[in-house]
């Protein structure tokens, strides 16, 4: 892929020979900047810093840095280098479940190779199965979620769940997208305004891109536009989703689901089976990041001139707290948008969809 096809791809990670290649989407909305990142080492920085963010993103990008790690390994330490990077790369960010199930099964992947060169090869196999099937279930995941959409009402999402965050069509914005592309109205308003913007700077862009109307919402103005009777719909995406229901997303996720069921509005959390942890019990076992309070202190953007520059808002030495995602209790959400079906936010229901995931997944091909 070349750097004017992600666009027509709709895919923020790719690979390039051994080349890690990124959309920095730090420099959204303002600038397209691509990073060719050569060492694994790179790639996992770039996930540290949010170059790339988004869960099931965070999770590609972490196959393919294994698959980096695998080729460029040196013969005689291949295996220490591949367990190093696999320590590294799937501790770059606490939050997203997508990130060490890529990890992992890029890992066992290349353990079953008889010797280096296959297990070279079997890795960047499998890190490009991982893009495929991403990309398979969020097509699903549009499907599943086209019939929640309001008719007359808008749509409220948060943070960025397109396809920056998860390739071709997103996880909460898929339906929307698929809406669109059949010619159905849709109004989305589009929040996370702080700390780091991402709705500002990542999903307006992303839904000017596709000429779905939209509005950007202060977080503040939220209760207020659902008291209006303007919202029908929540839709969000997820990092985490606990075994019995409990979902971690963007932090202020949780604040709009309480609103959401104060003024009688559906909250859907769309996500693929590989964001589901059925190894964590509830939402108080999921690990939740805590980010640099300089987010909360300082705004950046364009300055009049054009200029990118940050600007620092808060008195001076004031102390901070930055939890970087919330949970959201499962009494709160009507339902999983999977690539299964909805998927009800109960323990049974839950496990009953893992399993069927797993199953299909060890199928062999007919
Ligand atoms: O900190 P981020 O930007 O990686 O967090 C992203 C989110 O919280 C998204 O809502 C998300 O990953 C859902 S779509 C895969």
């Amino acid at each position: 892929m070349n750097d004017s096809v992600y666009l027509k791809e709709r895919c923020p990670v790719w690979m390039e020979g051994a080349a890690v290649c990124l959309l920095d989407q730090r420099a959204l909305p303002h600038k397209t900047v691509i990073l060719r990142l050569a060492r694994y080492e790179e790639t996992v920085g770039a996930i540290r810093q949010m170059a790339v963010r988004g869960a099931v993103a965070i999770g590609m990008t972490g196959g393919y840095a294994m698959a980096q790690a695998a080729l460029t390994a040196p013969e005689n330490r291949f295996w220490e280098v591949v367990e190093r990077a696999r320590a590294a790369i799937g501790s770059a960010r606490p939050t997203a479940k997508n990130l060490t199930y890529a990890v992992e099964r890029v890992h066992a992947a290349l353990k079953k190779a008889p010797d280096v060169p296959a297990a070279r090869r079997l890795a960047l196999l499998e890190a490009q199965a991982l893009y495929r099937d991403d990309a398979r279930m969020t097509r699903r995941i549009a499907e599943v979620g086209l019939p929640l959409l309001p008719k007359k009402k808008a749509v409220l999402t948060h943070c960025n769940a397109g396809w920056l965050a998860c390739p071709n069509w997103g996880t909460a914005l898929a339906p929307i997208y698929l809406a669109h592309r059949k010619g159905k109205s849709v109004f989305v308003y589009a929040t996370e305004t702080r700390p780091r913007g991402q709705g500002a700077k990542l999903t307006t862009w992303e839904l000017a891109q596709e000429g779905v109307s939209h509005a950007l919402l202060a977080d503040t103005a939220v209760g207020h536009t659902m008291a209006q009777g303007e919202i029908g719909l929540v839709i969000v995406g997820a990092d985490r989703i606990a075994a019995n229901g409990d979902t971690a997303n963007k932090i202020g996720t949780y604040g709009l689901a309480v609103l959401a069921r104060a003024h009688r509005i559906p909250f859907y959390v769309a996500a693929p089976s590989p964001t589901f942890d059925a190894e964590c019990p509830s939402g108080r076992e999921i690990p939740m990041e805590e980010r640099s309070g300089e987010e909360v202190l300082q705004v950046s953007g364009l300055n009049t001139k054009g200029e990118e520059t940050s600007v620092r808002v808060a008195t001076a030495g004031v102390t901070t707290r930055n939890p970087a995602f919330d949970v959201t209790p499962a009494r709160l959400i009507a339902g999983f948008v999977t690539e299964r079906g909805i998927v009800r936010p109960t323990k049974a229901a839950i496990r009953r969809f893992l399993n069927q995931a797993r199953r299909r997944s060890t199928t062999p091909p007919a």
